[in-house]
Order: structure tokens, then C-alpha cells, then sequence
């Protein structure tokens, strides 16, 4: 499963910035727009050939890697909470082998005469929550969001009745953070759906997502009317009380009135652990909510401290990821769907199949080669497959199952939508359709354009979109700003009461605020996802510097490649986006980058532990924005030098602070010094 590891440092690095890179993409996609762009066992793949990589080149890890961070940015329509104590991922192990060689780890780690038992607990496929208690009482509920700050969904969390709103106990500890993962009982998500397909409304694709999904809703009252319950599996910050074990803190735990899985068993061997795998790998249908696997974890509290953690994950755990669910069912027909930027995908239409709760019509194929390379055709009996995974997939045909006139399938010549000729590029795996004004591929890309991870034009989804178009409302993306001057004609759509008019007009008012990498996210550029947008408008300032700039200037910024670079060079020199953007730009859409400091994706651990003072006036930031730039990133800022600060940034006209860093020997930085500061979380050399 994992690809040879190159010996050479070079090559090695290269790859490792390519994965790291796809990983990162994916992560966003999964947490922030509920859109993974691949499987979860396809990701977990990836994920393991960077841990591979790093393990045999150790100068690949920096605080930046992938491997050392976990889950995603946090969404912004959700206050920020910053957890008492992060929240960590944990490492897989996906053989009995690996299992068995964590086990070994944990042994070796420890006092040999020491006791060992082990808490194996299932693996809810959920969504992570922080629950904290502050004498006794829920103060906050958050999401995990990349595992130091999340979303507070107290309000939301609060609805749900699983979780006690003063806990069971006479002398609860003053403070006490519960984790846990909130999960969508299997049988309601199933009499959901079908009530969804009944309404002719898209069915969710699993029961994580629709948890996610219940728990994200801004109005609490929708969240309510979702019969949401929750697992707890661990605590963080626990002050004023003790426990010896983990089992006894979950018996304490189940006791305050919180809710813990009666699945969960104490034993003292690996053998046993292994005996609770298998028994859960074929009854993992026998539980009212999904499981993806069976986590490991040191029972006595004293041995998880000797054994510690990684940067990622604590070595007291471990989560076995059972196999991925297969199903076989009747490929009707490929067909072949264009998306926002032209990209043909062929996808499988299925006989409907249910694999591990959920309904599956649809399989993604990817392209071509994938289709020839796993030899499936229409009316094959194919296996499906899906492991808690949103995109489900076709794994492939039953061969003594083909009908002997099942014939090879090949792309379409021509798009399904508009007719214009389907060209694959060289070097290519996929073909496109490159008619800009193909009608798929508008509604494809104007739903894209509204949704939370480009412009998040609340008002405008799927459906609205393709009404739009419909009644020629809309004919480009330009259009969606020009609709306040149509007001009237949307005041007479069906059913398009004034308030819905007004709520989109706002929302589309409020999308030409959206920082410079949104717009960018919008455009529907090959490639050019949340985090290349970001590097863009951050290293080059403005559209007109970005429209402006050379294959290769922009090959030039770090972490743009040729791939990158071509795409969005290719997409500004076609001349019917050149006119597309002078469009936006004459409608007030945002064309400048926002100053450091500002909506940036920075690491909010990146300096986390500095004490800095700064003092003078910068000729790029204001105080407040370097304040607010080394806040983000985790650092603090304080008024007077001592010796606990660990730099000073000096600019014009600096005063007594500098003197006083010189006098201590603390490091001064000017402009330049603190750029680089902000961008490594190093000093300069
Ligand atoms: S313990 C320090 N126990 O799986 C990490 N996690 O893949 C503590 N999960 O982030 C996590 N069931 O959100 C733990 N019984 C369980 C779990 C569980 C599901 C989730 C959790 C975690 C993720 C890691």
C-alpha cells in the first residue's frame, strides 16, 4: 500500500511537498467544505507514505507538515474556541501486524514489570467534540477545527439530549473537558434520507456528514430537530480531580450522567485486543451508529504520561481502521458529468446498494484510464465500496459475472451538455470540455462561486442557481452581481417571497467582501484550490499582479509548481475571463490582498510560547496589525522588555523598549526580521 521510499533527500523532499500539498487540499476540502476530493482510505494511504517519508528522513518534519497537524482551518461563521488542551489525532494501524507492533512500542516504552491493560473502545465515524465542564456545568461545546482552536457550538450542542447540562455529581471537578464524537443514530439517518428522497431533496451521503451538517447549523433550533446523540471517549484539562485509570474515569464519567458506549471493554493482552477487533469487524452492522474501527488505549493514567505523545497523536493510543465496506451491485450505465472547470468525470450509475447504512446510486470513476485500468463496463456486476466515505466507489467488475456483450467504454467525443468536442491535454488523465459558456459547467461553476469555501453566498445554492439560469437571469458569474438590478424580475419568481429576494441581494452585497483568495477560490480555476488561492494573494498582493504575472513568476513562489503556474496563467490570458474579470472588478468584488495579519491561513501554534514586545512604527504594518499577526499565530504580546521576551521588533523612532532588549541581550528584529518571523516561527539567521 505504501509507494518505495526514495533514498535521495531531494527526491524525497520533493515528494514530500507534493503530498503534503494534496494532503493539506484535502483536509480543507473534508472539514471546511464537506467535499473531500478523494476516499478516506485513499487518504489514509497518502497520509502514511508522508509518515514513511519522514520517518526515513526525519529533516522532512517541520511544524508545517501535515503529519504534524491535525484536522482543518475552522470555518469563520462559527466563533473561534481556543481548547484548554489541544485535541489530537490518533495514529491508524490497519493489520493485525501493525497492532501488534504499536503493542510492542507501548511494552518497550514502559517499566518491564509494569501491569499493561487496555481500553478497547469502537470507532464512531462522527464528528469530534470538546465538551467543557466548569463546575459541573456546560460552559462550551466546540469543534475539534484543526485540534487547538474550533467553532463554539454550545447553542447547538445544548439541543441535543444525550448531553447533561450539569453533570451527576456532588463534588464535580472545577474544570473538565469531556471528549467525545457526535454521531447521527443510524436508523433516523436512514428515515431521514428517505424522507429527503421522497421531497425530491439531495439524500446526505452518510451519517458523519449529516451529523456535521446538523451540528454546523447556525440557527440551533434546526439542529434541534435532529436527533443527534453523542459517544464520550477521552477528557482533556481535568482539575480537581484524579483518577488512576481510564476505565475509571469513564465509570465516573457514566455515573455524572454523560454518556458512555456499553460496548467498551477492559482486557490485559494484545490477544484479547485482537479478539475485540474481530468480534466488532463482523458485528459492525449490530450497532445503531457507524463504526470505522477500534481504538486502543492505555488503561492506567501513570503509564499514558511515561509514554507521551507526538507531535500528532498520543503513543498511548492507537485506532485500527477496519477494511472498507464492499457490496457488489448492477452498473447500469457511465455517464459523464462537467464540472466547474470543464472537467469530465464519468461516473457509475448503480441498481441502488446499501453499504455499511447507506444508499448508493452513484460511484465516481474518475476518468477514463481508471475505467480501462479497472476493466469495468456497462452492465458489469460491480463491487462497491465505501469505508465511512463520502465519494463511494467502483472497485471493480465480477468477471464471471460479465455478459458476453458487455463491450470496452470509451469517453464521449463530445460533451454531453453543450456538443463541443471533449480533448484530453497532453499529459492529462482527464478530459475537458473548454466551452467557458457550457450550460453545465456554468451551473457548476456559479453553485461553486456561492458556496462557503469561495464567495458563501447565502441564498444561492444548487437549486437557486439553476432557476436563475433557467429564466436568464443569470448568464455568467458576472451576472450574480448585476441581479440587484433585476430585483423586479425575481420579486415575480414563484414562491421568491421579498424577504428571500432581499436576504440573497444582501448576500450577494456581502460576497464583495470576501478576502482576495475567495475571490480566486471563485473563479473556477483548473487546479487552483483554497490553498495555492491563498499563496497567490498573499505573495503577489492584488488581481492586477496576479493577471499580470508570468508563468514564471508565479512558478517563483514557494509552493506553486508548473502545473499551478500554467493553469492560472492559461485561465487570465483566455480572453472571455479577461473580460469576465473586468466585469467583477467593475461590480466591487475585492482586488486587493489583505494585510498580514488579516484572514491569512496561519499556523496558531506557530509561535506559540513567545513573549515579544514591539516598539516604533513599521513601514508595512500598524502596531495593531503586527500585534494581530503574532496573536494568530499564538504568540504573546506584551508591553515592557524582560528577560522572559524572546525578541523585540524595532521600527522608526523606537524609544527606551530597544535600549532595554540590548541591555538584556534580547534579539531585535526590523521589518524584514519580523516577516520572516511571522512566515517561519524562526529568527533570522
Ligand atoms: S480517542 C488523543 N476514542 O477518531 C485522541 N477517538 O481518528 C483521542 N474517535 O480524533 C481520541 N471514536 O474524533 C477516541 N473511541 C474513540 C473514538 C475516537 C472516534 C475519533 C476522534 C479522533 C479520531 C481519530
Amino acid at each position: 500500500m505504501v509507494a518505495a521510499v526514495p533514498t535521495d533527500l531531494a527526491e524525497a523532499r520533493r515528494r514530500h511537498d507534493e503530498l503534503s500539498r494534496t494532503v493539506r487540499d484535502a483536509r480543507y476540502r473534508y472539514y471546511v467544505l464537506s467535499d473531500p476530493p478523494m476516499t478516506d482510505a485513499e487518504f489514509d494511504a497518502l497520509f502514511q507514505q508522508l509518515v514513511a517519508l519522514e520517518d526515513a528522513h526525519p529533516a522532512l518534519v517541520t511544524s508545517n507538515s501535515p503529519t504534524q497537524q491535525v484536522g482543518a482551518p475552522v470555518d469563520t461563521a462559527f466563533a473561534p474556541f481556543r481548547h484548554l488542551q489541544p485535541m489530537l489525532s490518533l495514529d491508524n494501524a490497519f493489520s493485525r501486524e501493525e497492532l501488534e507492533a504499536w503493542a510492542q512500542r507501548v511494552e518497550r516504552g514502559l517499566h518491564a514489570d509494569d501491569r499493561l491493560a487496555y481500553v478497547c473502545e469502537l470507532k464512531i465515524d462522527g464528528v469530534a467534540i470538546n465538551l467543557v465542564y466548569r463546575d459541573g456545568v456546560l460552559t462550551t461545546a466546540a469543534t475539534r477545527g484543526d485540534g487547538t482552536v474550533g467553532e463554539d457550538v454550545t447553542a447547538q450542542v445544548a439541543t441535543i439530549d444525550a448531553v447533561p447540562y450539569r453533570l451527576a455529581a456532588d463534588d464535580p471537578p472545577a474544570v473538565l473537558e469531556v471528549r467525545g464524537e457526535v454521531y447521527y443514530p443510524l436508523e433516523a439517518f436512514e428515515a431521514m434520507n428517505a424522507a429527503r428522497i421522497e421531497r425530491g431533496e439531495e439524500a446526505f451521503m452518510n451519517p458523519r456528514n449529516a451529523a456535521s451538517g446538523a451540528l454546523r447549523q447556525k440557527d440551533p433550533e434546526v439542529t434541534r430537530q435532529r436527533p443527534l446523540s453523542v459517544w464520550c471517549h477521552g477528557f482533556g484539562v481535568l482539575e480537581g480531580a484524579s483518577f488512576a485509570t481510564y476505565s475509571g474515569a469513564l465509570d465516573w464519567m457514566r455515573a455524572a450522567g454523560l454518556p458512555v458506549a456499553d460496548e467498551t471493554r477492559v482486557v490485559g493482552s494484545v490477544e484479547e485486543v485482537w479478539d475485540f477487533v474481530e468480534r466488532w469487524t463482523t458485528a459492525r452492522h449490530d450497532v445503531a451508529y457507524e463504526i470505522d474501527g477500534v481504538v486502543v488505549k492505555v488503561d492506567a493514567l501513570a503509564q499514558r504520561e511515561e509514554l507521551g505523545f507526538t507531535a500528532r497523536a498520543p503513543r498511548w493510543a492507537i485506532a485500527y481502521k477496519m477494511p472498507p465496506v464492499e457490496q457488489e451491485t448492477t452498473l447500469e450505465r457511465i455517464e459523464v458529468n462537467i464540472g466547474r472547470t470543464g472537467k469530465a468525470t464519468p461516473y457509475a450509475v448503480l441498481e441502488p446498494v446499501v453499504v455499511a447504512g447507506t444508499r448508493i446510486t452513484y460511484a465516481t470513476l474518475h476518468n477514463e484510464i481508471q475505467i480501462h485500468a479497472k476493466d469495468v463496463r456497462e452492465g458489469d456486476r460491480v463491487m462497491i465500496r465505501r469505508a465511512g466515505d463520502v465519494i463511494p466507489e467502483v472497485v471493480g467488475p465480477v468477471l464471471t459475472k460479465r455478459q458476453p456483450e458487455a463491450t470496452v467504454w470509451h469517453m464521449p467525443a463530445d460533451c454531453p451538455f453543450c456538443g463541443q468536442p471533449l480533448v484530453r491535454p497532453e499529459g492529462e488523465a482527464h478530459h475537458f470540455c473548454e466551452n467557458v459558456d457550457c450550460p453545465n459547467r456554468l451551473l457548476e461553476s456559479l453553485a461553486h462561486l456561492a458556496s462557503r469555501g469561495a464567495l458563501d453566498i447565502e441564498g444561492l445554492g444548487e437549486q437557486s442557481v439553476e432557476l436563475l439560469v433557467a429564466k436568464g437571469l443569470v448568464g455568467d458569474l458576472a451576472d450574480v452581481f448585476r441581479l440587484a438590478e433585476r430585483r423586479d424580475e425575481l420579486l415575480a419568481l414563484e414562491k421568491w417571497g421579498t424577504k428571500r429576494v432581499d436576504n440573497l441581494l444582501a448576500g450577494i452585497e456581502a460576497a464583495k467582501q470576501r478576502p482576495l483568495e475567495r475571490v480566486l477560490v471563485a473563479l473556477n480555476i483548473r487546479h487552483l484550490g483554497p490553498t495555492y488561492a491563498k499563496l497567490l494573494a498573499r505573495h503577489l498582493g492584488s488581481l492586477d499582479a496576479i493577471r499580470a504575472a508570468t508563468p514564471e513568476q508565479l512558478e517563483a513562489i514557494e509552493g506553486i509548481g508548473p502545473t499551478i503556474a500554467a493553469a492560472v496563467h492559461a485561465w487570465f490570458a483566455t480572453p472571455r475571463n479577461a473580460q469576465l474579470i473586468d466585469e467583477l472588478v467593475g461590480l466591487g468584488i475585492t482586488t486587493e490582498a489583505e494585510r498580514a495579519g488579516g484572514d491569512v491561513d496561519v499556523d496558531a501554534e506557530l509561535l506559540a510560547g513567545w513573549t515579544l514586545v514591539v516598539t516604533g512604527t513599521l513601514e508595512g504594518f500598524t502596531r495593531d496589525e503586527v500585534k494581530d499577526a503574532l496573536e494568530a499565530r499564538g504568540a504573546k504580546v506584551t508591553g515592557s522588555v524582560s528577560k522572559r521576551t524572546r525578541a523585540v521588533v524595532a521600527g522608526e523612532s523606537p524609544g527606551s523598549k530597544l535600549a532595554k532588549a540590548e541591555d538584556l541581550g534580547v534579539p531585535v528584529l526590523d521589518e524584514t526580521g519580523l516577516r520572516h518571523l511571522l512566515e517561519t516561527g524562526e529568527l533570522p539567521a
